[in-house]
């Protein structure tokens, strides 16, 4: 198969080889409307999602350090930029809570609890912005003394018994009106019991989107500091999510998802990982979206605030790549920005 097409690609150059004078590629560059003519991938407001980070209290908004230009907002707040959002014409934002110290627990029992602040803070956008949707993060890490996104039993994680109490995360969060679950702790198998837990409580129309090939990556150091989970965290991660050295396993991934009901597949972290993307996208032909994560963010905003990149054109480069890639989507701390400068 590859050496049928690699002879086909061999004839194709050699074909082309005395190309030159009648081949000029430069032709179709020599002008900004004949290289928009030309041009292969967009950026639209509607490939685009808002992260947003919600704490307790009233009207405040606090910065993070290691974000900058990224916020923890309380709910009033956040409502604000879910509207923004909405004006902007991005169709989803991604909530994230910043869980108190006093509530986390080595059982995370506050994941679960129906009036927490994920589900007051969903069921508040859900009552005042009418046109996007909102999706959830189904995992334990806000939640758990020890930062990991599953419960520990003999300083293991225990797969089980993490998916048991997931499941009540996830229907909590649908009670509350979610529209897409997100589960990104990585356990085996727990897109299937969530999406049979989903069918049994007449949830059958959330969507899923796994965070299917999550890598056990070092970029995720601002988002741990942003919902002040890092001090907490013992040891890594490295025990569900995806060794960075592979590939192959990524498509097993994603498509034991889609087979356990998953209606979409994220690829994490995002830019060093357009392999993977392109991957996934290519075999399985399924939505694929891609997390542009906190520490891709924060090293492109380090450098432009350092004066050594332009943060607006950078952004939309690796946006793009993202899209020639082949992902539907992209999560990014960049997303409103970018929403202003880009159309439908
Ligand atoms: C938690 C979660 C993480 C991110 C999204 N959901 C962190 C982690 O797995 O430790 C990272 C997002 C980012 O870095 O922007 N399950």
């Amino acid at each position: 198969m590859i050496h049928k097409h690699h002879v086909k690609f061999c004839k194709m150059i050699k074909n082309s080889m005395h190309g030159y004078p009648l081949n000029r590629m430069r032709r179709n560059r020599q002008s900004d409307w004949s290289r928009r003519l030309v041009c292969e991938n967009n950026v639209l407001t509607s490939d685009l999602i808002l992260p947003v980070f919600v704490m307790e209290g009233n009207n405040k908004i606090e910065p993070i350090n290691s974000l900058p230009g990224v916020n923890r907002y309380t709910i009033d707040r956040v409502i604000e930029v879910a509207k923004e959002c909405e004006d902007s014409g991005l169709p989803l934002i991604a909530i994230f809570p910043v869980i108190d110290s006093n509530l986390k627990t080595d059982h995370a029992e506050e994941s679960y609890r129906a009036d927490n602040l994920i589900c007051r803070t969903v069921s508040e956008i859900k009552n005042k912005v009418s046109n996007i949707g909102v999706m959830t993060d189904v995992a334990l890490d806000p939640y758990t003394s020890h930062g990991h996104d599953g419960i520990l039993k003999n300083n293991v994680i225990a797969n089980d018994e993490t998916i048991e109490i997931l499941i009540k995360q996830a229907i909590n969060q649908c009670e509350s009106g979610t529209d897409i679950i997100a589960p990104s702790d990585m356990m085996d198998g727990r897109v299937l019991k969530i999406r049979e837990a989903l069918e049994s409580h007449n949830f059958q129309d959330k969507i899923i989107m796994s965070y299917a090939a999550k890598y056990a990556s070092n970029y995720y150091g601002p988002f741990r500091d942003a919902i002040k989970s890092n001090k907490n965290l013992t040891g890594d991660k490295k025990t569900y999510q995806m060794d960075v050295a592979n590939s192959n396993e990524a498509l097993r991934e994603a498509e034991l998802d889609i087979s356990e009901g998953a209606d979409m597949v994220m690829v994490k972290p995002g830019l060093p990982y357009l392999d993977i993307i392109h991957k996934v996208k290519t075999y399985l032909k399924v939505p694929t979206f891609a997390y542009q994560v906190s520490g891709e963010y924060a090293s492109l905003m380090a450098a432009s605030m350092n004066g050594w990149i332009e943060y607006d054109d950078i952004i939309m480069e690796t946006l793009l790549c993202f899209k020639r890639a082949g992902a539907d989507g992209i999560l990014t701390y960049a997303a409103l920005d970018v929403a202003k400068k880009v159309s439908g």
